[in-house]
């Protein structure tokens, strides 16, 4: 499943880049890192882990690489992974333009055979990873083993609870129950989604040796997480109000933070 969604990933990745290069936005994560984050995530890191200056931090399905640039731009030094090989040269070529000096991995976060144990002070994984993991277990495994004693893994992820709706706003359709985790192919992209439950996603942190800090429910923080996939400031400000858009009555992001023990 990881193989085929890691070959739509390759193949969609020219027309991902120019989306988000009418956005823009990873041009400005590096001058303002807040930006690079969601779901009180960036706040999680800076009082949980303190400052990344001169860190060594990895982000895990690095994407856009929106948390890479603003990591960098915090001074970290910072590696990004990523299962797909274009995705990773997008991020390459921006990384050139920006000025900033980033590792990249190309890697299965599942798998992460080719980073050494204890590497990292940080590790990070941000909106939209986990519903691309078919083994939550192996990346819990994957991130204490390569964090140092002591070093932490702050994730922002969509909130399971956004998941059994039918997806469009202003009504709340069920869709599916809450326990249908999938997988879910998509057939003309040929991926496998999962939507996993509050469970799914904590207990295996657990599972591994890692120490859950600190978790965070949060609502969407601009009407553009309901109106399409652009980072440009949204439209419709009501979208936030629970009583126009009854799915703004949950919560939209899940972030946690962990360690693993000194
Ligand atoms: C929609 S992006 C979301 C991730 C990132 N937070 C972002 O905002 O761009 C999904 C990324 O996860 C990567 N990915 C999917 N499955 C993966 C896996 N098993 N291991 C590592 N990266 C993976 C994809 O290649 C893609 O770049």
């Amino acid at each position: 499943m990881h193989d085929a969604n890691r070959r739509s990933w390759d193949n969609n990745a020219g027309s991902w880049a120019e989306m988000r290069d009418r956005d823009g936005l990873w041009r400005r994560c590096p001058e303002e890192p807040e930006l690079g984050f969601a779901g009180g995530a960036y706040e999680l890191i800076g009082s949980l882990a303190g400052s990344v200056d001169g860190k060594d931090v990895a982000v895990v399905g690095s994407g856009d690489n929106h948390a890479v640039f603003a990591l960098a731009g915090m001074k970290a030094n910072v590696t990004s992974i990523d299962i797909s090989e274009r995705q990773l040269e997008t991020a390459s070529a921006r990384a050139d333009q920006l000025g900033l000096a980033i590792a990249f991995v190309r890697a299965d976060a599942t798998d992460l055979a080719a980073v050494a144990d204890r590497s990292f002070d940080l590790v990070c994984s941000t909106n939209g990873f986990f519903v691309w993991i078919a083994d939550l277990r192996a990346v819990y495994g994957e991130v204490f083993r390569i964090l140092k004693p002591g070093g932490y893994y702050v994730f922002y992820d969509v909130h399971p609870f956004q998941r059994p709706w039918a997806d469009r706003n202003m009504s709340i359709e069920v869709d599916k129950p809450y326990w249908h985790t999938g997988p879910f192919r998509d057939e003309k992209e040929g991926t496998f989604e999962f939507n996993w439950t509050m469970t799914d996603l904590l207990n295996p942190g657990t599972d591994t040796g890692l120490v859950l800090r600190r978790i965070l429910e949060r609502p969407a923080e601009d009407s553009n997480t309901w109106e399409g996939a652009s980072y440009r400031p949204g439209k419709d400000n009501r979208l936030l109000d629970w009583k126009v858009n009854p799915r703004a009555a949950l919560p939209f992001w899940l972030s946690a933070a962990w360690q693993r023990p000194a």
